[in-house]
């Protein structure tokens, strides 16, 4: 980009700091606005390291899917070969929200009394459609695929859904930590009323009920303890995960117009106030240069676009990528773009 962006010595079109930074880091998160290549970059990044022969995890949690668009074939939530190293999984919102429910209300019938089953059942149901419930079933899925992906794979990449959805969503394992923290203590604040009572003494008979009570709410209040803990020790992780820059780091994809640029420097301020450190811009379909009159006016709007860029966000640098002429579908499509990335 622009000399001012201290990566002047790359030239434009050439891609040697993002495949540098994505063989740095163990986890890449690739966001955006929609339409502006999220999956085929992110995509043909992962290629790229799996052609260097690392095993590279490649996750979409776009509801819209078009992972299984770009390699014309059907991708489930199980990791499925895409290419040699190279695995993909997308994750079904809907599919993971329903999991999570099944999850939640068995928990909830082993701790509450068979006739109130029912009850449970239908405060579950309520709940699916509950504002955040969705970002909640996602994250919790987001900590398993980390925690699992570093153990199985190199690289874990995820391709996110359009920007103000993955903002959302990045701030959401700091809340849902400080959420069960906070549900945690309100249950040791019962525990210790439990032992206040015990502490009663054993021959009053009265406090003899009230301890024989105690005694299996006490169990039932351990076990629940149990369950938030785990759930907070796996927001927690993800969280830590996240916010260590040597591990994660995140490149937004933008192209070089008035709108997109906007949005960029908006979701590096969210993700910033995330925890997240931003490492990367893409500008993708940059028009290439010496393409007649009309591209080159276009593409000095672009010049003006970049500009706003490179002053507002001067720390991060930046990756051109051509708009190639054929479209981008298919491993065959996808290993020709992949090949730019290391010109
Ligand atoms: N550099 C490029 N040149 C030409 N077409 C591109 C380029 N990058 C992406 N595309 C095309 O743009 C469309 C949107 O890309 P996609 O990766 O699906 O975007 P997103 O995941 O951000 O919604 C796709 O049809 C893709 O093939
Ligand atoms: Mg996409």
């Amino acid at each position: 980009m622009a000399p001012a962006h201290g990566h002047g010595a790359l030239a434009i079109g050439s891609c040697e700091l993002l495949l540098d930074l994505a063989r740095s880091r163990r986890i890449l998160f690739f966001g955006g606005k929609g339409g502006v290549g999220k999956t085929t970059v992110s995509a043909a990044t992962a290629l790229a390291l799996a052609n260097e022969d690392r095993r590279v995890l490649l996750v979409s949690t776009d509801p819209a899917h078009n992972l299984g668009h770009l390699f014309n074939r059907e991708i489930g939530p199980r990791p499925v070969r895409l290419a040699p190293g190279l695995d993909g999984l997308e994750l079904d919102p809907a599919a993971t929200v329903r999991d999570h429910m099944s999850d939640v209300s068995g928990a909830l019938h082993s701790l509450m009394p068979v006739q109130m089953h029912a009850e449970i059942d239908k405060h579950v149901a309520l709940s699916r459609d509950a504002p955040g419930m969705q970002e909640a079933a996602i994250l919790e899925k987001m900590a398993e695929i980390v925690e699992q992906g570093r153990k199985d794979y190199e690289h874990v990449i995820f391709d996110t859904a359009p920007s103000g959805h993955t903002a959302r969503l990045m701030a959401l394992p700091e809340m849902m930590t400080a959420w069960t923290e906070g549900l945690i203590q309100r249950r040791e604040r019962a525990d210790r009323f439990a032992e206040f009572v015990r502490g009663l003494g054993s021959d009053s008979d009265m406090a003899e009920d009230i301890v024989g009570e105690k005694n299996s709410a006490a169990e039932k209040e351990s076990r629940i303890r149990a369950i938030l803990n785990r759930r907070r020790l796996k927001f927690a992780h993800l969280r830590d995960a996240l916010a260590d820059p040597e591990l994660t780091s995140f490149v937004i994809v933008l192209v070089a117009e008035r709108l997109p640029v906007m949005e960029t420097i908006e979701l590096h301020d969210q993700l910033r106030k995330a925890g997240l450190t931003i490492d990367c811009l893409v500008v993708n379909k940059r028009l290439p240069s010496g393409t007649g009159e009309f591209l080159e006016e276009r593409r000095a709007q672009q010049e003006i676009h970049l500009h706003t860029l490179g002053e507002t966000l001067p720390d991060v640098s930046s990756e051109h990528l051509d708009l190639v002429a054929k479209d981008i579908a298919g491993l065959t499509a996808l290993q020709e773009f992949s090949q730019g990335l290391q010109d």
